[in-house]
C-alpha cells in the first residue's frame, strides 16, 4: 500500500537535501543553464481532445513538456496523462472524470476518453489550478474504477504518475 509513494518520498527528501546544502563558493561549479525559452508559434495553439481509438505517442511521459507554453507540440494541453492496466499495459478503455468531490462526486467538470495508447488529453479550459479537482478513472467495458483520494491542482498527471506510480485501472 505504501510502496507506490516511495518515489515521491525520495523526491521530497532529495529536495530537502538540496535546500539544506550551503551555497557554494563562487568559482565552484557553474550553475546549470536553464533551457532556452522556445518561440512557440501561435499556429500550434489548436484545439485538441483525445477520443476512443485515436492515436498519439510517448505514453507515460509528461505531455505538457511539449504540448504547453514551453514546447513545440500542437495544442496547449490543460489536462493530459496516460492510463495503464494492472499489468502496466496501455489501457485504451479508460474514461477519466475530473470532479469537485472525490470519486466522481459533486460537479463533473471534465470527461475524457483515453485513446488507443491509453493517453487522454484536452486543450479545453479547466478551473485548475485555482480549483483543485478529483480524478477518477473508469473502465468503459467493465465495472472497474479507481480514484485519487485527494484533489490535484495540476492537470499534468504524468509529472507525478511515473515509474511505479502510474494511473492504473484493471
Ligand atoms: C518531447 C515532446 C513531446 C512530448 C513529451 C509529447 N508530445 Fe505529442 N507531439 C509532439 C510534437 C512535436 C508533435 C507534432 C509532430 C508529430 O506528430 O510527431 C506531437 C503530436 C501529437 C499528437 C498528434 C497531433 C495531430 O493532430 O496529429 C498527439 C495526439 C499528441 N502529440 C499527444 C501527446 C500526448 C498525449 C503526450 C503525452 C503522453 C505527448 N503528446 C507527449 C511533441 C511531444
Ligand atoms: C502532484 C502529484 C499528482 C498529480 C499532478 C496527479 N496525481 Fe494522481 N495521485 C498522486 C498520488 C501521490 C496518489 C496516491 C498514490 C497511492 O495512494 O498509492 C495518486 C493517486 C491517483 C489515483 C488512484 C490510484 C492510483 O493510481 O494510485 C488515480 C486514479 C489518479 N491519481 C489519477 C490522476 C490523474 C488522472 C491525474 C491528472 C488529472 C492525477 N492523478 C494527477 C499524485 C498526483
Amino acid at each position: 500500500m505504501h510502496t507506490p509513494l516511495r518515489p515521491v518520498a525520495r523526491a521530497l527528501s532529495l529536495l530537502s537535501l538540496v535546500a539544506l546544502t550551503p551555497a557554494c563558493d563562487p568559482g565552484d561549479e557553474p550553475p546549470p543553464t536553464p533551457p532556452a525559452p522556445v518561440e512557440r508559434p501561435a499556429s500550434l495553439d489548436v484545439p485538441m481532445k483525445s477520443q476512443r481509438d485515436g492515436t498519439s505517442h510517448r505514453a507515460g511521459e509528461n505531455c505538457m513538456a511539449c504540448h504547453g507554453p514551453n514546447g513545440l507540440g500542437p495544442g496547449r494541453f490543460t489536462v493530459a496523462g496516460t492510463a495503464v492496466t494492472g499489468d502496466r499495459r496501455p489501457n485504451p478503455n479508460t474514461t477519466l472524470l475530473l470532479s469537485t468531490e472525490r470519486n466522481g462526486g459533486g460537479t463533473v467538470v471534465l470527461t475524457l476518453e483515453a485513446d488507443a495508447n491509453g493517453n487522454f488529453y484536452t486543450t479545453e479550459p479547466v478551473p485548475l489550478p485555482d480549483t483543485p479537482l478529483y480524478p477518477k478513472v473508469m473502465n468503459a467495458t467493465s465495472e472497474a474504477y479507481n480514484f485519487m483520494p485527494f484533489p490535484t491542482a495540476s492537470g499534468a498527471c504524468n509529472v507525478c504518475h511515473v515509474g511505479r506510480l502510474p494511473v492504473f485501472l484493471e
